[in-house]
């Protein structure tokens, strides 16, 4: 399994000790730690690559995103701050009008980091803003250092979030809470993200890494087809009413009945054994 490789995106395929099956977590990273990883053309262009790659890859069974950590600088140069993303590459945005940009933001990245039907986890250490605090609300679970930050600061270059933010935001924090952060651009603390819901994590940087990766392992050794009908049913609670989201827990419930996964979960519980699943 060789993962695409790119200078400003690179995965890792990190191997999950509870299986001995291949079975393995990206560790996805965003590489342009000098412009603190924002987005530009490449990187979102690589980040559609790797979604297209992990979805292909059985051994992938969980996606960890992230932003690499600041170079050592140049003598006499102050070291850049902590980054998840800082946001879309603003240099991009200089005298584009509406075509370029309905281009670019339909069908994008981070819509298909939304989309790909494996767990995701944002793994974020320090400034998550604009179209970075998209990529996170793009993951199914974000798990952030004490330092993080995080913001939506389009407001003050005329703009709103343009990733699906808007809608995400309001889902995540409620509509009232999803406003304030959008109307006033102000940027909140890791504790305070962790307080209205945000992040479902905060840890001390120098155990980031570990406890990610604790999580990431954990979710992958489950039955990946269990963890995608999961997803896909509570994906479903976003868009759909009460009573026809019921309808589809309802079908997809009965439908896991018929999986080799649940006789092997329940006979491996009854027989005090590890379940050894076959993913299907
Ligand atoms: N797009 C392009 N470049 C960016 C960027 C972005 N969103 N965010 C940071 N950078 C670049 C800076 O231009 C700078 O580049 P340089 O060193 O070559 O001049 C480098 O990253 C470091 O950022 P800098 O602003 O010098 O760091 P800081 O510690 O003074 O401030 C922030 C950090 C995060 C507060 C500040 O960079 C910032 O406000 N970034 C933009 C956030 C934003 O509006 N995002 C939403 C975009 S839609």
């Amino acid at each position: 399994m060789t993962p695409p490789q790119d200078e400003v995106l690179t995965i890792e395929t990190l191997p999950v000790e509870a299986c001995d099956d291949g079975t393995v977590v990206a560790l996805v990273t965003i590489n342009r730690p000098n412009k603190l990883n924002a987005l530009n053309a490449n990187v979102t262009s690589a980040m559609k690559a790797m979604v297209a790659w992990a979805e292909s890859e059985d051994a992938v069974r969980c996606i960890v995103v992230t932003g690499a950590q600041p170079l050592i600088p140049e003598e006499g140069k102050r070291v850049k701050p902590n980054a998840f993303v800082a946001g879309a590459d603003i240099t991009e945005f200089l005298g584009a009008g509406s075509e370029e940009i309905t281009f670019k933001f339909t069908d994008n990245a981070i819509e298909a980091l939304w989309n790909i039907s494996k767990p995701t986890i944002a793994m974020v250490d320090g400034f998550a803003l604009g179209g970075g605090l998209e990529v996170a609300c793009s993951c199914d679970i974000r798990i952030a250092s004490s330092r993080s930050k995080f913001g939506t600061p389009e407001i003050n270059l005329g703009l709103i979030p343009g990733y699906g933010g808007t809608q995400r935001l309001v889902s995540l924090l409620g509509y009232g809470k999803a406003l304030e952060m959008v109307y006033t651009g102000e940027m909140i603390t890791a504790d305070e993200a962790h307080r209205i819901g945000l992040v479902n994590h905060v840890v001390d940087a120098d155990e980031l890494k570990q406890r990610t990766m604790d999580m990431a392992c954990l979710i992958a050794s489950k039955s990946s087809n269990t963890l995608r009908v999961a997803k896909e049913t509570m994906r479903s609670a976003l868009d759909e009413g009460l009573t026809e989201g019921v309808a589809t827990e309802a079908k997809a419930f009965a439908g896991l009945f018929d999986t080799e996964d649940k006789e092997i979960g329940v006979k491996a519980f009854l027989n005090r054994e590890k379940a050894e699943w076959k993913h299907k």
